[in-house]
């Protein structure tokens, strides 16, 4: 009896690492890649979400998108005013009905396979992935994306 709960004991405390090492947040997994792919135009130099709702066909022949160049900028397309922005803009259209990726995609990799392999990891970081418009999502679909800091 004794070694059965040791040995339970044991399991739980490898278990719990491997778990943990496997969720997906912005600092350890999302910050780099957004770093690396995104922040070209959508880094210190480009204006915030409300300058750019201001003037946006001015800052997209600059080819500057808003800022995201930290957490709080990066959720307000994932789960703020602007809930799904970001996954309709990444997704691949694999899933949609007219199979058009969104016009950001192709800059999540060089390769076929570096894209989808960052998009993976954009999905699991979002942990309910939707295409819906914020006014689309119920309370309970929102509470769904995780996208967690840290
Ligand atoms: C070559 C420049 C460029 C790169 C690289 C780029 N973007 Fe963009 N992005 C833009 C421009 C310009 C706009 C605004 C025009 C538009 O809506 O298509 C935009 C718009 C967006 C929007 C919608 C903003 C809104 O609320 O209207 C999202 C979300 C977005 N980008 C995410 C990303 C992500 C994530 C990456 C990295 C994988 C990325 N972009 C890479 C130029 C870029």
């Amino acid at each position: 009896m004794v070694r059965m709960i040791v040995a339970v004991f044991v399991i739980m405390m490898l278990a719990v690492p491997v778990f943990a090492a496997e969720t997906v947040t912005y600092e350890k997994d999302i910050k780099g890649i957004v770093a690396n792919r995104c922040l070209v135009c959508h880094g210190p130099q480009s204006p915030t979400m409300e300058e750019f709702k201001k003037d946006e066909e001015g800052y997209k022949k600059k080819m500057k998108g808003p800022r995201y160049d930290s957490y709080k900028s990066l959720i307000v397309v994932v789960k703020g005013s602007d809930a799904g922005a970001l996954m309709r803009r990444l997704d691949d259209g694999k899933n949609t009905k007219d199979g058009k990726p969104g016009n950001m995609y192709t800059y999540l990799g060089s390769t076929d396979a570096e894209r989808s392999a960052n998009l993976e990891t954009f999905k699991k970081w979002v942990g309910s992935w939707t295409l819906k418009k914020k006014k689309e999502l119920s309370k309970k679909e929102l509470e769904a994306i995780k996208a967690s800091e840290k």
